[in-house]
């Protein structure tokens, strides 16, 4: 199943606020998406698979979805999961440079402001991967010194994440910083371009694998030897 992880752009939005709606509580108007594209165009990036029968899926689609004309005679797909056909849209992070003019004296630094993964994709190091490239294009593009990002008490996977795969660290506790009155974490990470490197991806091509014990009958054979003797062993 091949997956593309890829810059974000306008085309995608649609899509990103219909996996947003999915998975998590937190929802922006499309504006807002809008915004961070538009401003950060290096900062989001998005997963998509392309393992599909496109015209079976456009088929799908068609029955699922109302497909509609539009004054040329086009039809017009309205799936909010697909970017276009062929295209399914299966993660997305969603950043930014910090903007807050009342901390203009700070260094740079970026703010993640939506990750989500689609449930069936999940545990295969596509976070990880969307996370270290958005902060990855923060460093280089925007010399951005440190990340920042909330995460709600409860959410162990999304902690798990932030703490133990990309090492970041907890500064605070916001209290009632939800809306629905639970508390966030709020973390930060010093960025560091060696480290961004996709070299040191968990998932990633160069991650040390445990070597593959294979059957050695020679040394076991010597093993054997040595333990029992010549006379005892049969071959
Ligand atoms: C949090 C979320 C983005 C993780 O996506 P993912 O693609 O499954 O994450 P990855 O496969 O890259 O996982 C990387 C690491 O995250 C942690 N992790 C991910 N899911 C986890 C889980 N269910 N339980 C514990 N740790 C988990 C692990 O440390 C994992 O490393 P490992 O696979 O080597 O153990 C995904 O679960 C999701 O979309 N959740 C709903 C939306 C959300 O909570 N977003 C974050 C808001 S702050």
């Amino acid at each position: 199943m091949p997956i593309t992880i890829r810059r974000a752009t306008i085309d995608d939005i649609i899509c990103m606020q219909n996996a947003n709606l999915h998975n998590l509580p937190e929802n922006y108007m499309m504006k807002y998406y809008m915004y961070h594209i538009l401003s950060w165009p290096e900062l989001s990036f998005v997963a998509t698979t392309t393992d599909i029968d496109v015209e079976q899926d456009t088929q799908d689609a068609n029955e699922d979805y109302m497909i509609m004309n539009d004054n040329l005679g086009n039809s017009i797909k309205l799936d909010p999961t697909y970017v276009r056909p062929g295209e399914k849209l299966i993660g997305y992070v969603l950043a930014k440079m910090n903007d807050d003019p009342d901390q203009s004296n700070e260094p740079a630094n970026g703010h993640i402001t939506s990750l989500s993964v689609m449930r069936t994709f999940r545990r295969m190091g596509l976070a990880e991967k969307l996370m270290r490239q958005a902060l990855f294009a923060m460093r280089e593009v925007n010399q951005a010194t440190y990340v920042s990002l909330h995460v709600r008490q409860s959410n162990r996977a999304a902690l798990h994440l932030y703490r133990d795969t990309l090492k970041f660290e907890v500064l605070s506790i916001e209290k009632s910083y939800y809306q629905d009155g639970e508390d966030a974490y709020a973390m930060e990470k010093v960025l560091d371009l060696d480290e961004l490197k996709i070299s040191n991806f968990t998932h990633g091509p160069n991650v040390e694998k445990k070597p593959i014990e294979e059957d050695d009958l020679k040394s076991d054979l010597l093993e054997d030897i040595i333990k029992e003797g010549l006379d005892n062993i049969t071959v």
